[in-house]
C-alpha cells in the first residue's frame, strides 16, 4: 500500500473533518491473515497483563481492564509487515494534516470472554504525547450480538468532564476494521464480549509534551 492510497486519503478528511474514523477492509487479505494467524497462535506465556498508567495498583487495574497484550518489535515478517503499515499511514497523515508524528508503538491485545476495558482516554495525565489512537480488529465473523464492541463517545464539551461524554457510536470488532480518532479527544471503552476478541492498539505520538 502506497501513502497516497484512498483508504489513507479517507483517513485523513474523516480525520480532519471530524477527529476520528472507521474504516472496514482496511488491510489487504493477505496480511489481515497473516496477523490472524499470529495472534491466534501466541504462545499464552508471552502475554502480559495490561496496564493503566503507573500508580494504579491491580486491584484497581482489574476493575478497569482485563485484556492481555504483547508489544509488537517487528519480530517476525509478518509484524515488520503491520509497522510498515503504520509507518505508511503515519506518512500520509504528516504529508496532509502537517500532524508532526514522530514514533509509534503498537500490541497485540487478547480479551477473553467477558474481558472489558471501562470507559477511559488514551492519555494518561501529564503525559499527552500520545497523538492518535489506532485500532484493528482480528476477529473472522465476529457475531454481531457477541458483544464485544468499541464505544466511542464525544469530545467532551468546555468544562464538562470527560466522563459525562455522550456516546456516539459503536463499533463491532470485524476482522480489519480500523479505527482511528485523536487520543486526547475521544473517550471510548471496550463491552465485555463472549468470545475470544483479538485486536491490535496502536498509537503516533508527537516530539515533544
Ligand atoms: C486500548 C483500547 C480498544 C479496543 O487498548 O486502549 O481502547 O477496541 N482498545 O480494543
Ligand atoms: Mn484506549
Amino acid at each position: 500500500m502506497t501513502e497516497s492510497s484512498p483508504l489513507f486519503n479517507n483517513i485523513c478528511s474523516d480525520l480532519y473533518q471530524q477527529g476520528y474514523s472507521i474504516q472496514k477492509h482496511s488491510l489487504s487479505e493477505t496480511l489481515a491473515q497473516g496477523l490472524y494467524q499470529h495472534i491466534s497462535n501466541l504462545d499464552d506465556s508471552r502475554l502480559k497483563k495490561a496496564g493503566i498508567g503507573r500508580n494504579a495498583d491491580h486491584q484497581q487495574q482489574d476493575d478497569i481492564r482485563r485484556d492481555k497484550i504483547l508489544w509488537i518489535e517487528g519480530e517476525n515478517e509478518i509484524e515488520r509487515q503491520w509497522l510498515n503499515w503504520l509507518e505508511d499511514l503515519k506518512q500520509c497523515l504528516n504529508r496532509q494534516l502537517f500532524l508532526g508524528l514522530f514514533s509509534l508503538e503498537s500490541h497485540f491485545a487478547i480479551y477473553r470472554p467477558g474481558d472489558f476495558y471501562k470507559k477511559h482516554l488514551d492519555v494518561f495525565q501529564g503525559k499527552s504525547n500520545r497523538k492518535l489512537s489506532v485500532v484493528t480488529y482480528l476477529n473472522p465473523d465476529w457475531p454481531e450480538d457477541a458483544g464485544g464492541e468499541l464505544v466511542l463517545f464525544d469530545k467532551p464539551e468546555n468544562h464538562m468532564p470527560w466522563q459525562d461524554s455522550h456516546e456516539l457510536c459503536k463499533v463491532v470488532p470485524q476482522m480489519a476494521t480500523t479505527v482511528i480518532f485523536l487520543s486526547e479527544d475521544f473517550p471510548h471503552e471496550v463491552l465485555p464480549a463472549q468470545q475470544r476478541r483479538y485486536s491490535i492498539a496502536s498509537w503516533f505520538r508527537v516530539n515533544h509534551v
